[in-house]
């Protein structure tokens, strides 16, 4: 007796929540599908609990490793904050519903956590661990996903994302704040700092793409698990 009201209370609450989360349209209606995902997709990245899809905003990262050629990094318990303030355009669905492309046009995003460094940030050796703090302005990060579809529990056929790749783009000053580099010796540190916020562009180029991609990949699994909850037949009109 409790089983079933509780799973009809489920279906009610989750049938609720992708009516008015998802508005349904014709898959080459592209007004229509903009507009649909452009209110869909603020609402799935503060988090739904009800359907276990969990906020990505803040998201938080154990590790990051930034395992580039000339200098390596690794963020330890790193709070990523402001994805939900990005706004999404240039959505584009492939017909056959297998692909996606949108741009995230973030005003700020900010990281605080523990990091390791060791290399060259472009000409400067750079050293140390400790606490950080990264703020960055306007970014553009440019998604392409390919979609997957399979049969749910519910034996409909529903779409998740399969996988991305990022082209990611700084647009305004970074604000680059790593204490404890060279073990505090401040002249080395302040070198390191005055040369990264003046050249934020050519830095954000060289270390940006593994934090992007271990952040997406969380907001990915957020976006997966409310796509578990919708029937592709209850989004897309014939
Ligand atoms: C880092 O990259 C190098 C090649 O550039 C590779 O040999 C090494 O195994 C990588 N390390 C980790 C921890 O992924
Ligand atoms: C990250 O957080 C965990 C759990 O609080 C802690 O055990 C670990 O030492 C932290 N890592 C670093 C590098 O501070």
């Amino acid at each position: 007796m409790f089983l079933s009201v509780s799973i009809a209370f489920f279906c009610f609450a989750s049938g609720v929540l992708t009516n008015s989360l998802i508005t349904p349209c014709k898959v080459n209606d592209l007004v229509c599908v903009d507009k649909s995902i452009k209110g869909a997709i603020p609402k799935i990245l503060v988090g739904i609990p009800e359907l276990g899809v969990e906020s990505s905003d803040p998201i938080f990262v154990d590790q990051i490793d930034g395992n580039l050629s000339i200098i390596k990094y690794k963020f330890f318990n790193t709070t990523i904050t402001g994805f939900k303030n990005c706004e999404i355009s240039n959505f584009k669905l492939n017909e056959d519903i297998t692909a996606i492309k949108y741009d995230l046009n973030c005003p700020k995003i900010s990281l605080i956590g523990k990091y390791e460094v060791s290399g060259r940030l472009i000409v400067l050796p750079v050293e140390g661990s400790g606490d950080f703090q990264l703020i960055t302005g306007k970014y553009s990060i440019h998604v392409d996903s390919e979609l997957k579809k399979g049969t749910g529990s519910d034996g409909k056929t529903h779409i998740s994302i399969k996988n991305f790749k990022l082209k990611s783009k700084a647009l305004s000053p970074i604000k680059f704040d790593f204490k404890n580099l060279f073990n505090g010796q401040k002249d080395l540190s302040d070198a390191v700092h005055k040369f990264a916020n003046e050249n934020w562009f050519e830095v954000s180029e060289l270390v940006q793409e593994p934090t992007w991609n271990a952040c997406i990949k969380k907001v990915t699994t957020n976006v997966n698990k409310y796509l578990k909850n919708v029937a592709l037949e209850d989004i897309v009109l014939q």
